[in-house]
């Protein structure tokens, strides 16, 4: 939920943190803060606020500084303060740490401590993990119970045996006064990359703040660890056994996460949906075959050919993603399909048949729920595939295969061209597995030829941005809104309702339209916003009616229909159309106009698209 970022090399390392620190703001901008090691004493820099606040308090880089750590945070445990902010240093003032995780046992540890004396200054779990390190530091030379290795030093010894005893996630990154040419990284349940280039290594939560600098890393498996030094680096596990780690390519590119014209990230991934959607659909949409290919979960298509049960599983926008894979996969493959919170599948000690299949959706592949539900379904014996965005993280390295996005990095906090994304992958597995059952060669091809359409008619709709920007300016002073759909676009009104809550904080809910007799259709004042999505199929005079009811009690319409329909015209006060395709695709373009109105809304309520208050992009704790 946080960003950590650190540096070793031969450049000044200031910059450098700032710059990576400003490239994981959007996973948590709370508070910030940097620490150097400086004539043998740790100078630590922090407040509350964004990173510009912390660049407003630093003083001049010293280009001698070449190692450093910094944090922008998330707050869990202590109020978002500068006494809170990391980085957090030991009582003795020896180890200072940035971290992104949960110490679970915190407070035992810090009742530990502080019968031993040590005093603390924050209300954080992090000052714990520090104080531990510190306090093993201390005992390092004389306590004789305390044996170490040949192979590591009493810092290195420290760390490892402090990692012994928390209990919960990090992604560490620690510097150590009396080591002034070391930097150790270690990780367990959040992310940790290690950027390696020419003379210089850098530790972050995501590969957005080392891309700049090298393309070559490699990625932190839990319960390991990294020591670097000026020349080298080792890789161990918390037990000090050596583990050699693959040298990765880091996919992305810079412009990929930078603004370019755009205002917000969120604008430009709106935008980027028609060229996400052809790279993720590219190499798989077989027309000559009439097949689908699959690679990344090949070898697992046969049981999954045979399984008569999918279970679906993700939070929030890939919660909803996992909804319309529902109704697909049983449309078209007719496999008995349900979809589970990820944060209440884990808990409710799920039933998991023989056979079963868990498909857990992830556009981060760090989510702490879902990474849960993962391994909650690996040790009930389901085979635990991944549909995720992010190359390389914990999801898509703990789960059994999967099939990623490539729909480049996401840096906005609301999830948008993710969300088209993996409603592409589970149309892709739906037409692939229906073929292998009862699809026929012919409908699996029309299939295929509406699915790669699909860029194209998105790109139309983006052409309405400007209309459907003077739709959100009618509304935005109304603080609630209802989001209405039916059979596909049941979900997407789900998420159109998540987009407008999350960045504009507007209010809204998304019902199965039909629902609305049951209670919801009480909320309905003079004027209150109410978005339907009406498109073309077979409950559109279904849906008509729960219009005629909402307009009969003074709402206000504003409607997604099918281009050319002139039916819904004096149905809707506001109109906006999308282009005609097969009702089981349309949620790929019913969702684009509710992305617009979510996005021009926020922006026009003057508030922070791509960092709204309270919310990170990447949900690394519980
Ligand atoms: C969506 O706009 C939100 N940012 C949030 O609901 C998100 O979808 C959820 O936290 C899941 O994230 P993930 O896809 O990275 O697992
Ligand atoms: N638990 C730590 C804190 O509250 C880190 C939070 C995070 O990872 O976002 O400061």
């Amino acid at each position: 939920m946080c960003g950590i970022v650190a540096y070793l090399g031969e450049k000044p390392a200031q910059p450098i943190l700032i710059e990576g620190l400003k490239r994981l703001e959007y996973r948590g901008y709370d508070s910030a803060g940097v620490a150097f090691l400086e004539g043998g004493k740790i100078r630590v820099q922090k407040t509350s606020g964004r990173i510009s606040a912390l660049e407003a308090i630093l003083e001049k880089p010293k280009p001698e500084n070449c190692l450093g750590i910094g944090h922008t945070r998330w707050a869990t445990h202590g109020e978002p303060n500068t006494v809170n902010a990391h980085p957090h240093l030991d009582h003795a003032g020896k180890i200072a740490l940035v971290h992104n995780g949960i110490i679970e046992n915190y407070s035992t540890l810090k009742k530990w401590l502080t019968e031993k004396g040590v005093e603390f200054l924050s209300d954080t779990d992090t000052e714990v993990a520090v104080n531990l390190i510190g306090y093993f530091y201390g005992k390092g030379d004389g306590d004789e119970e305390i044996k170490r290795g040949n192979n590591q030093n009493k810092f290195e010894w420290a760390v490892q045996r402090a990692l012994h005893e928390i209990h919960g996630t990090y992604g560490f990154a620690i510097i150590c006064n009396d080591y002034p040419g070391m930097l150790i990284g270690a990780k367990k349940g959040s992310p940790l990359i290690l950027g390696i280039g020419k003379n210089e290594y850098i530790i972050a939560s995501d590969a957005s703040a080392i891309v700049e600098h090298t393309t070559q890393a490699i990625y932190l498996s839990d319960n390991e660890m990294v020591t670097i030094t000026a020349d080298n680096f080792h890789s161990k596990t918390i037990n000090n056994v050596e583990v050699t780690k693959d040298l990765k390519e880091i996919e992305f590119s810079l412009e990929q996460i930078e603004l370019g014209e755009f205002k917000f990230h969120m604008l430009k991934e709106i935008f980027e949906q028609p060229k996400s959607l052809r790279t993720c659909m590219g190499g798989r949409l077989d027309k000559q075959s009439k097949r689908v290919i699959l690679g990344g979960i090949s070898s697992h298509l046969r049981e999954l050919t045979r399984t008569k049960h999918i279970i679906l599983s993700g939070c929030g926008t890939a919660f909803h993603a996992g909804l319309v894979g529902e109704f697909l996969l049983e449309h078209l493959a007719r496999i008995p399909t349900e979809v589970e919170y990820a944060s209440e599948f884990r808990y409710r000690n799920p039933i998991i048949e023989d056979g079963t299949v868990v498909i857990s959706i992830s556009q981060s592949g760090e989510t702490a729920d879902t990474l849960a539900a993962v391994e909650q379904a690996k040790e009930r014996g389901a085979l635990s595939l991944g549909i995720v965005n992010v190359v390389g993280s914990t999801i898509a390295r703990t789960t059994d295969a999967g099939i990623y996005l490539h729909a480049g990095p996401e840096i906005g906090v609301a999830s948008t061209k993710a969300f088209t994304g993996q409603v592409a992958v589970l149309s892709m597995l739906a037409i692939e597995l229906g073929r292998r059952k009862h699809l026929s060669e012919t409908n699996a091809g029309n299939l295929i030829e509406e699915l790669s359409a699909i860029p194209d008619k998105i790109a139309k709709i983006l052409e309405q941005s400007d209309h459907i920007k003077e739709i959100a300016a009618k509304n935005i002073e109304k603080n609630n809104w209802l989001f209405l759909g039916r059979g596909f676009n049941y979900p997407v009104a789900l998420e159109g309702a998540l987009k407008l809550k999350e960045i504009s904080y507007i209010h809204a809910e998304g019902l199965p339209a039909a629902e609305m007799k049951h209670g919801p259709i009480a909320l309905i004042a003079d004027q209150m916003p109410a978005v339907f999505i009406a498109t073309a199929g077979p409950q559109y005079e279904k849906i008509i009616g729960n219009i005629e009811e909402v307009r009969a009690r003074g709402g206000k319409t504003i409607i997604v229909a099918t281009e050319g329909d002139d039916n819904i015209i004096p149905y809707a006060d506001h109109l906006i159309t999308i282009p005609d395709c097969p009702e089981l695709f349309q949620p790929l373009l019913t969702v684009v106009p509710l992305q617009l109105l979510a996005y021009h809304a926020a922006v026009l309520r003057g508030l922070d698209v791509d960092k709204p208050r309270n919310l990170a992009k990447s949900v690394t704790v519980e």
